[in-house]
């Protein structure tokens, strides 16, 4: 089954066309990232006007490229929220105008749930119950899979979500948009020991996480100036990862969980996999890694997450609406 996946929740006009859940056969990704970086964030107005703009030629280049026509496509995937208003509602009016033309079914996403099925392009089908630490610009998010669509938030950040932690660290520096691979690279060049910052302790049997004590100090750092960036850099990324690293695995021991999965654009960080593949061999638990082309915002994980919920029976109508703060745990 073909499924032809849209992402616009964001500053990303992506689409990716998927067969059986599993096979990458395209996925094509115009960026805005030059057009809000001039004004420092994402401009929601432009967003929108650039994802309008791009849409046509993104979905004409994909079907291009995995070499199969509009009549090949047997489903329509696409992120219904959460996200900005008018960018999600640029994806949502074209997946709707393109199912019915097509008379194809159509089905809406969350965006957190395309992302844990960025897992399903890997080398393997992950198998349920499982973990997945969600990492992205806005969420860092403990969710406990039971099945195919079936969520359960057992964790969230109380203040700053992890990359979004990376990146005002990163603007802080002077460095670019997004500051999550900045970091990463400044890192690469720093001791990760010379800077010690607090761990921030949250309640006992707690899956909760926090980072915004973290991130004042490594501004406080900036400032003293007793440190390099590189170190800094080095010693903030070592802290993000230990603090999601150690509370995944006590949820995943907690809930008596085996299998862990890791997803969102923080997921394509190197220590993060590093560290969460040791710490989870040392545990015993199975750990699931997307590729990562697939942790950051792409088509592809949303026609991946329609193809298995589709299976289970979900459907969109031609009344799917967008919706900028979606939960989780009800799907359109
Ligand atoms: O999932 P995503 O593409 O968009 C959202 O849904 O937010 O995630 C983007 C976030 C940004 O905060 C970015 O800085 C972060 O993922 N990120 C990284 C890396 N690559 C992207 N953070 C740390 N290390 C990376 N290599
Ligand atoms: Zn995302």
């Amino acid at each position: 089954m073909v499924v032809l996946g849209i992402e616009t929740s964001c500053d990303d006009t992506s689409v990716g066309l998927v067969n059986d859940g599993t096979q990458v056969l395209s996925v094509l990704l115009a960026s805005q990232i030059h057009v809000h970086n001039k004004f420092g964030g994402v401009v929601p107005e432009i967003a929108s006007r650039k994802h309008l703009e791009s849409i046509v030629p993104v979905v004409e280049e994909a079907l291009s490229r995995a070499r199969v026509g509009l009549g090949d496509v047997d489903l329509v995937s696409v992120t219904a929220g959460p996200g900005l208003l008018g960018a999600l509602l640029v994806g949502v009016c074209f997946a709707k105008a393109l199912s019915f033309a097509l008379c194809k079914p159509l089905v809406g996403v969350h965006h957190l749930e395309a992302h844990i099925y960025a897992n399903f392009l890997g080398a393997s089908v992950p198998q349920f119950p499982l973990l997945a630490l969600v990492v992205s610009g806005g969420h860092t998010d403990l969710i406990l899979v039971r099945g195919h669509g079936v969520y359960q938030v057992v964790g969230v950040t109380l203040d700053d979500a992890a990359g979004e932690a990376f990146d005002k660290v990163a603007r802080a520096m002077g460095l670019g948009y997004p500051g999550g691979p900045e970091i990463e690279r400044l890192a690469a060049r720093g001791d990760s020991s010379k800077v010690r910052f607090p761990k921030t302790r949250l309640e006992e049997g707690s899956f909760d996480f926090s980072f915004s004590g973290l991130k004042t100090a490594v501004l406080r750092a900036l400032q003293e100036a007793n440190y390099s960036k590189e170190d800094i850099a080095a010693s903030f990324q070592r802290t993000v990862v230990a603090s999601l690293v150690g509370t995944t695995v006590s949820a995943a021991r907690a809930l008596g969980v085996g299998r862990i999965a890791l997803a969102g654009g923080v997921a394509a960080n190197s220590l993060l996999r590093a560290e969460l593949a040791d710490a989870c061999s040392r545990n015993g638990l199975q750990l699931y890694v997307p590729p990562k082309q697939f942790c950051t915002d792409n088509g592809a994980m949303v026609a991946s997450a329609g193809f298995w919920v589709h299976r289970q029976g979900r459907q969109a109508s031609l009344e799917l609406n967008a919706v900028a703060d979606l939960p989780l745990e009800s799907q359109p």
